[in-house]
């Protein structure tokens, strides 16, 4: 038996960052960001407020909704590069909040790919035996950015998505997942340091290694290759034309990558749900996040055909097809 997504849930920090804002912190405009990025405002978690905060708000929604007791969970997949802390995983923190005693737990790291390498990998659990999986996307990218870099600190936002996967009897559920890497593009984007590699040091932070470096421009070529040939995959294994598709819920990286996109793949913008606009690039929690979104604004139905695909640093790409 399929995963199915039994229920959906997300949540997103109060503080709103407009582009006015960040106008007095960098040399940037409010047009600049829209025309480029099509992002308005962001959410920022308060101090304090960490990504299992984020998470376990997103994930109990999530489990109320699929009618599911955290107790019932057998794991609790957490896609995420903002953990709380190096160790103990994030989704060890959620599983303590949420009660869920029976469920093995751990963070997955694939950047803003992260939730669809999750929901490929819990979906293999649910092929498997388990009942009950819980997905989750979440992050507190503020704490990765140069609050002085302008072709960084524009783009992100923090927030978390949350779903239960659970048994399909028939045809609803997770009918494929491709997952890509690509190792030699890591450059692209990275956060140098705070690893093994450049330990956290007084040097490393003088240096400013421990926020993410991004190359923008390449970024967004790659981006748009790889969604456009890792879509039309998914499509052939399914042996679907893009018009079957009721709903495409990309990684809400920019709006411009979106619609090179869609354009590429002939897909009508009407099909495609756009959030980025009020809470920017979230990665991880992106997509679950657009896709809570459209469940509860009444796009997604039982049937309904949906696509979801990213990219991120790694560098990773991904797709899923879901009938709900
Ligand atoms: N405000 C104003 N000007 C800015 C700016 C900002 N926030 N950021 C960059 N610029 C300037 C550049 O300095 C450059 O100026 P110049 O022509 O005088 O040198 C000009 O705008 C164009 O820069 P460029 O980097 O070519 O812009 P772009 O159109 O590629 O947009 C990004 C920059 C970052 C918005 C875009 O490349 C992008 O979104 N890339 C993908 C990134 C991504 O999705 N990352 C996440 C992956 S999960």
């Amino acid at each position: 038996m399929r995963g199915r997504i039994a229920g959906t849930g997300s949540y997103v920090p109060e503080r709103v960052l407009t582009n006015a804002e960040l106008e007095r912190m960098v040399a940037t405009s409010d047009t600049w960001i829209f025309e480029r990025t099509g992002i308005r405002e962001r959410r920022i978690a308060a101090p304090g407020e960490t990504c299992s905060d984020l998470g376990t708000r997103a994930a109990e929604r999530a489990l109320e909704a699929a009618g599911v007791a955290a107790a019932d969970l057998d794991l609790i997949l957490v896609a995420t590069c903002t953990g709380d802390a190096p160790l103990p995983s994030t989704a060890c923190l959620i599983q303590q909040r949420l009660g869920a005693v029976r469920a093995a737990a751990c963070d997955l790291s694939a950047a803003c790919c992260g939730f669809v390498y999750a929901l490929g990998v819990g979906d293999a659990f649910v092929k498997t035996g388990s009942r009950h999986v819980l997905v989750i996307g979440a992050e507190v990218m503020s704490m990765l950015m140069d609050w002085t870099d302008r072709g960084t600190c524009i783009l992100f936002g923090d927030g978390a998505g949350a779903v239960v996967l659970s048994p399909s009897e028939g045809e609803r559920g997770i009918l494929s997942s491709h997952l890509h890497s690509d190792g030699n593009l890591w450059d692209l984007i990275c956060v140098p340091g705070g690893g093994s590699r450049i330990p956290p040091s007084e040097k490393m932070l003088a240096e400013g290694l421990q926020y993410m470096k991004m190359k923008g421009n390449e970024t967004f070529k790659v981006a748009v290759k790889t969604l456009e040939e890792v879509a039309r995959e998914a499509l052939s294994a399914n042996q679907l034309a893009v018009e079957d598709l009721d709903l495409y819920v990309p990684h809400q990286a920019n709006l411009r990558i979106i619609t090179a996109v869609a354009e590429r793949l002939g897909l009508p913008m009407e099909k495609v749900v756009l959030n980025m606009d009020r809470y920017g690039n979230t990665s991880a929690a992106s997509i679950p996040l657009a896709l809570d979104e459209a469940v509860r604004g009444g796009r997604v139905k039982a049937g309904s055909l949906v696509m979801i695909e990213a990219f991120g640093s790694g560098l990773t790409w991904a797709s899923a097809v879901i009938r709900w």
